[in-house]
């Protein structure tokens, strides 16, 4: 890149035009860190403002199998913090052990995703999205009348649902708000990419570092990946085989079929095996179909999907530098379930 523009600089020069150096040079690490700063705090919308009470009943409920007719299945079945928020699982598993289409994806970080959720962006909020999983046959089959029945009669529930949402009873919509309250406050903790981007320059390794200007320039990623979330909460054809027509299916549009979110690279190296359908085993697969443009070469493959032409050791710099995305969160403790 530098050379093939620095002969159009001596072209330029010989043709008596200037070239703007700035415009053309690649950036150091440090140049890019003002890209990928965190908020200072979560953003909670106004008709359901957070509180704690609100918050403890929506984790309460999270973790509550009983929201399933199974009595074994919860929201952190599937979304388990161990495993990121997500169930380390190629295909998720619902009711009656039935193996799901799609990969579970993780909760971290949507307070700021909230216009495009699932994997094909069909829900735009945490409220709207919560009773879905509830209801559906396939995860824990529970039609919503009964799951209204089902707490009301658990009688420590009902203080709980009093404090959080005072004289809104338990309903549907108390649970919903409730819930997504819950997993706002569901935020990766400071990883050493972040005390880098702080400035702490020592924070990340050499190897790292390399790999976050690769990011940036030669490999392109922050294309897509970008912000502190490392999502641009739109949806491509990256190229990962497959019948599953994604984003086009939602909006009947033939030119985003096979087009999914691109989804957040922080904590990612807890959460393999990767994709919408768990297809790429591991970041060093990942990092190879990006490396040879996709593995399937379709009309609607997004046009920033090309051969990258990665060395072995870009491909290892690039593969330390996702790792520094990872946070020492403590770890989560489980409820005691109200009886
Ligand atoms: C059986 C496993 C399973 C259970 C149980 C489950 N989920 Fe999910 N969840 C998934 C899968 C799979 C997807 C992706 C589906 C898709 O994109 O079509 C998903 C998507 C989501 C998303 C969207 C994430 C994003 O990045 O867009 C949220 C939020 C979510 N689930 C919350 C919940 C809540 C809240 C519960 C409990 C009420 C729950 N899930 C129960 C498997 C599960
Ligand atoms: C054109 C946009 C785009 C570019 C450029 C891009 N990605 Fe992605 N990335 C996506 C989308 C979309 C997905 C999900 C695709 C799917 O599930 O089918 C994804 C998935 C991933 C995943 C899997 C995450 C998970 O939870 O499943 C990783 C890791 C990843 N990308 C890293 C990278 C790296 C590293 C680069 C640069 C080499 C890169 N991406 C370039 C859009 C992009």
């Amino acid at each position: 890149m530098r050379t093939v523009l620095g002969k159009i600089g001596v072209l330029g020069a010989l043709l008596g035009f200037a070239v703007v150096p700035h415009a053309v040079q690649a950036k150091s690490a440090k140049e890019y860190r003002k890209d990928y700063q965190r908020p200072k705090s979560v953003p909670y919308p106004d008709e359901n403002k957070y509180s704690k009470a609100r918050e403890e009943l929506g984790k309460t409920l999270f973790f509550d199998p009983r929201l399933s007719s199974s009595n074994w299945i919860s929201c952190a079945t599937c979304h388990n913090p161990a495993f990121s928020w997500g169930d380390g699982l190629p295909l998720a598993t619902g009711h009656g052990m039935k193996i799901l289409g799609r990969r579970t994806p993780t909760i971290l970080n949507l307070a700021w995703g909230e216009d495009a959720l699932f994997w094909d962006g069909r829900s735009d909020s945490l409220e709207d999205q919560a009773l879905g999983p509830i209801e559906a046959a396939g995860e824990m089959n529970l039609p919503l009348d009964q799951m209204e029945k089902k707490l009301q009669a658990i009688a420590s529930y009902k203080p709980l649902f009093e404090k959080a949402y005072p004289k809104e009873g338990i309903t549907r919509d108390t649970v919903a708000k409730a819930i997504a309250t819950y997993e706002r406050g569901v935020v990766s903790g400071e990883a050493p990419f972040d005390r880098y981007v702080k400035g702490d320059d020592k924070a990340i390794s050499k190897a790292a570092q390399r790999g976050f200007v690769l990011f940036n320039e030669k490999a392109r990623c922050n294309i897509c990946h970008s912000g502190w979330r490392f999502t641009d909460d739109s949806f491509h054809d990256i190229g990962v085989p497959g019948k599953d027509l994604g984003r086009g299916k939602v909006l009947e549009e033939a030119s985003l079929n096979h087009a999914f979110k691109t989804p957040t690279l922080r904590n990612a190296d807890h959460r393999g095996p990767f994709m919408h359908d768990g297809s790429e085993a591991d970041l060093a697969a990942v990092i190879d179909l990006y490396n040879i443009g996709g593995r399937e070469k379709r009309k609607t493959l997004s046009k920033d999907i090309k051969p990258l032409g990665l060395t072995k050791s870009e491909q290892a710099d690039l593969i330390e530098f996702l790792h520094t995305l990872t946070s020492e969160d403590k770890p989560v403790t489980v409820p005691v379930m109200p009886r």
